[in-house]
């Protein structure tokens, strides 16, 4: 996002009918209040008034404008103010065509910088930057969205998923059943409450876990003949992730989980990592609410993301709910008394104001921009069969974290993200490498070859731009270098 600030006593009308006829989608342009008298009659630009900083008595219209200019981030463009833009040189730099963005997160935020902007400044006045009430009102807020009877802000997606298999008493000696074709956060916690990851092969299509692939692992588990499960070890949870924003098969998960259950008469704990996926679908239902317990990321680049770190956990279970409170804030059950081992996974109050300016925008309107953004590559993509476009099952609305295609091969794959750098279209592999193949997962014993179709696509994926507000032009744009660049070297 390009951002100016005009000194309207030293910038000439030729430039101001210049921005005037412009259509600048990636472009803001500012005036101080201090020269509100000669943006009178600018009502045509798209311009605004930029906030006033505070500053000495002494500073004179040269000084307020610079330390406004600087304070929003802005070019200040004068003919007269030493070391301003020039006009010429943003006329210039308006002309050139700037890279897409991967995740325009400017964008966004200047859609909806009034809102954000006033509700941090509510926070910075009352001062409760821990336990405010915007956390409650959040939480509040999730529950309703995605009907689970309880919903829990806490520090990150990695320590929702953590909080869970915490309050679930999951240890060392119990084996976690998980997708090998994820981001790490999911196995990762999985190794850190002391036990395994148990890792099964990915669906094809949905590249979410495979549920055949699931029922078999639980079939050798209870028969006590599974090559990765030692002698004493019990499969204790199941996560399945909402890859790329599409929700993983719930009622076929559930499905095998009852078989295992009837056979050995044991429970197993199902999880959803829905880290990439609120907003999202399965059977008329919200990623979040699809198992008895999930958990959500705020991460920036999320679909509804924050400016930092920042989750969620969802449960129908009223215990487990109040030992993830409790957990969240050093296992503290009163001030200073300490139950249990805890952990600060607390949400804190800034996060909150964030996403509670965000969630009804992005509840009604972003959420659909990303659908829309998804229907537009796919109309433009599908005019040659290069690739494997991504595949809604029936019943499923995506969130649309990613919107991720197959190359033919790794060669392929490779030349076309090369080639797209070089034009300006930023890619990302999302996933390079499946977690049954990291170094950090090398004492389980994993060997190349183990999970066939994770290996296969984690070699032909790579993801395009994606967020709320990329514009149809964009994706012509994208589409339409990512089909020259196919057409022009076949491998
Ligand atoms: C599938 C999945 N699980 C968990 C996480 C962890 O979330 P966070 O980054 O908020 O800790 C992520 C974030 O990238 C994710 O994609």
């Amino acid at each position: 996002m390009k951002r100016y600030l005009l000194d309207l006593a030293n910038i000439s009308q030729k430039t101001l009918s210049s921005i005037e006829k412009s259509n600048l989608d990636d472009t803001e342009f500012f005036v101080s209040p201090i020269q509100y008298k000669l943006s009178q009659n600018l009502t045509n630009l798209p311009i605004r008034f930029a906030p006033m900083p505070t500053f000495p008595v002494s500073y004179r219209e040269e000084d307020i404008l610079k330390k406004t200019a600087e304070a929003i981030g802005a070019h200040l463009v004068s003919s007269k103010i030493p070391n301003a833009f020039t006009e010429e040189k943003m006329l210039q730099s308006l002309a050139e065509k700037d890279p897409v963005p991967f995740c325009n997160l400017a964008k966004e935020y200047s859609n909806l910088r009034t809102e954000i902007e006033s509700n941090l400044l509510k926070v910075l006045s009352h001062g409760r930057f821990i336990g405010g009430d915007e956390i409650h009102l959040l939480e509040q807020k999730a529950q309703e969205y995605c009907n689970v009877p309880y919903a829990i802000a806490c520090s990150s997606g990695t320590d929702a998923l953590l909080l869970l298999l915490m309050a679930l008493g999951i240890q060392k000696g119990d084996v976690v059943i998980t997708t090998p074709f994820t981001f790490i956060a999911t196995a990762e916690t999985i190794a850190l409450v002391g036990a395994k990851p148990l890792f099964v092969d990915i669906d094809e299509t949905s590249y979410n876990i495979s549920p055949q692939k699931l029922k078999e692992a639980l079939r050798l588990a209870a028969a006590k003949n599974h090559p990765k499960i030692e002698e004493g070890e019990k499969v204790k949870a199941i996560i399945a992730v909402d890859l790329y924003g599409q929700p993983a098969d719930y009622e076929e998960i559930q499905q095998a989980i009852k078989e295992y259950e009837s056979s050995t008469g044991k429970k197993i704990a199902l999880i959803e990592d829905a880290a990439q996926a609120f907003g999202a679908q399965y059977k008329g239902k919200r990623a979040g609410s699809l198992a008895p317990y999930a958990a959500t990321s705020f991460f920036p680049a999320k679909p509804l993301g924050t400016y930092g770190d920042a989750g969620m956990v969802f449960t129908t279970d009223e215990q487990v709910a109040k030992q993830v409170r409790q957990l969240l804030n050093h296992g503290q059950s009163k001030r200073y008394v300490h139950s249990k081992i805890g952990l600060n996974a607390r949400m804190d109050t800034m996060q909150a104001a964030i996403l509670l300016a965000k969630f009804e925008p992005y509840c009604e309107t972003y959420l659909k921009n990303r659908k829309q953004i998804a229907n537009e590559y796919k109309k433009q993509l599908e005019r040659i069969s290069d690739f494997v476009l991504p595949e809604i099952k029936e019943g499923n609305d995506s969130a649309w974290a990613q919107f991720t295609i197959r190359a033919r091969n790794v060669k392929q794959r490779n030349h076309i993200t090369e080639e797209l750098q070089k034009r300006g279209i930023p890619t990302a592999i999302h996933y390079p490498k499946p977690l049954h193949l990291q170094e950090c997962f090398a004492y389980l014993g994993y060997q190349k070859g183990d999970l066939p179709v994770a290996e296969k696509v984690a070699d032909h994926v790579f993801s395009l731009p994606m967020d709320s507000v990329k514009t149809q032009e964009e994706i012509a744009y994208i589409a339409q270098n990512l089909i020259e660049i196919v057409k022009t070297k076949s491998i």
